[in-house]
């Protein structure tokens, strides 16, 4: 048994605690604020609560989705991130727990830095594919942090996204064919040891650009629709401006004659949030398409792409057009009150929080109840991570 039409069935997200606005960090670092909000195209940033990490942010995404799909429906739960918390458990089973989900989920965590959430709702849709009935729960979820004081320090951001892949999905019908990009690059990588990353910023832009102009050409070559009849474009943003660069080098790569204007309008809906997240790493294009869906504008049957881009470096793109009636599913206004509801904090907080990890006994720490979601992470006793549900604050 197979359903033609499979796709993203419903999408929310969660987001750090507290902002800080970039202006506030452009002192120290010696900077113009012009630089980090119109050259980054970033306003603020996502700063975690204390007792908030990858795990609260994930199933504070997902619990709205997953009371909406019934938790029955869900047998899947792919838990997608590359600010891991154990190297051997999944960061999915604590969020099983948390969400209340039955017994019967085959749970896993996938990695390949910011691209693994795409990874995640390919291998839903298959799975999809062999089980109509069946919705896959995917959750997006990082904490993007590099080092204090480094020209990437503005463009850390924490947040989450959560999204079901069923068939006859209410908001987006994946179209067939996709295309795949994979080079062993050290743009960007965390080791083991550093909770901070290493990137080297200026290449780790080219190996993105080549990586998302690979992917679109094997899009292409798979049977993928030419760029012109391709309406809009989510981007991996680990700053909005990436998405308008990496868009005016793939119409260029593509020969596409494409009025500016027009560029401009293909992605510029998609950046409001993670203009005001930071980077998300593997949520952010997914916080995209979320911006997207929720700007006014009709898009019922238009063909939007995500280009994925994860470090090291994989790429993906690939096509899917708006359900008509997607507007019924989502959350209009309950995404920009989450955002407007994080209090802002001014640079030394920002900087007194940074310095809290890592802990000088990992083992053993408990943390002030600061969060406002509806998961907090409690502390480590034993060197076991203890999560706990909590009434919103
Ligand atoms: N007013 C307006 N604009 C200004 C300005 C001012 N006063 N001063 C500078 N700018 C502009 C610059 O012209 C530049 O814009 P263009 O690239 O369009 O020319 C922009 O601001 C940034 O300036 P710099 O290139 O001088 O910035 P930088 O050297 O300080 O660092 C960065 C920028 C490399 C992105 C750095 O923040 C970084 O390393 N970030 C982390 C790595 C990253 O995000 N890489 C992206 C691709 S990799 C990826 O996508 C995976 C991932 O998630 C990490």
């Amino acid at each position: 048994m197979s359903s033609s039409v499979i796709g993203i069935d419903d999408l929310a997200m969660a987001t750090g605690g507290f902002r800080i606005d970039l202006a506030d960090i452009a002192e120290r670092l010696g900077a113009d604020p012009a630089k980090y909000y119109r050259g980054l195209g970033q306003t603020e940033m996502s700063v975690v609560a204390e007792d908030e990490d990858i795990v609260t942010l994930g199933a504070a995404a997902a619990l709205p989705v997953v009371e909406r799909a019934g938790r029955e429906r869900i047998r899947t739960l792919l838990f997608a991130t590359e600010t891991g918390i154990d190297q051997s458990k999944s960061a999915g089973v604590y969020a099983h727990r948390l969400l209340g989900l039955p017994p019967n989920v085959r749970v896993v965590e996938l990695k390949q830095a910011c691209y693994s959430a795409t990874a995640a709702m390919q291998f839903a849709a298959a799975l999809v594919a062999r089980n109509p009935a069946e919705k896959v729960l995917v959750i997006a979820s990082d904490i993007a942090r590099y080092e204090l004081g480094s020209t990437a320090e503005p463009t850390q951001g924490a947040g989450a996204a959560a999204f079901t892949v069923s068939a006859d999905p209410a908001l987006l019908a994946l179209e067939p064919a996709a295309g795949v990009f994979t080079e062993d690059v050290m743009d960007f990588w965390r080791p083991n040891h550093r909770v901070t990353a290493i990137v080297d910023g200026h290449s780790s832009i080219s190996a993105y650009l080549d990586a998302v102009a690979g992917a679109f050409d094997d899009y292409r070559a798979q049977g993928g629709s030419a760029f012109e009849a391709i309406n809009r474009f989510c981007y991996h943003q680990p700053f909005t401006k990436m998405a308008a660069k990496a868009h005016q080098y793939l119409a260029k790569h593509a020969g596409a004659d494409v009025p500016t204007e027009t560029l401009t309008a293909q992605v510029a809906p998609t950046m409001g949030y993670n203009r005001r997240i930071g980077n998300s790493y593997t949520a952010s294009v997914y916080l995209a398409l979320l911006a997207l869906l929720d700007d006014p504008a009709d898009l019922t049957g238009e063909r939007v792409a995500i280009a994925s881009y994860g470090s090291g470096a994989v790429a993906e793109f690939l096509t899917g057009t708006v359900m008509s009636g997607y507007r019924a599913q989502i959350r209009n206004g309950t995404n920009e009150q989450i955002l407007a509801d994080r209090p802002r904090i001014d640079d030394n907080t920002y900087l007194a929080r940074q310095r809290i990890m890592p802990r000088s006994d990992p083992s053993n720490y408990g943390n002030r109840h600061e969060t406002r979601g509806p998961f907090r992470f409690a502390g480590v006793r034993e060197d076991q991570r203890i999560y706990e549900a909590t009434a919103p604050r």
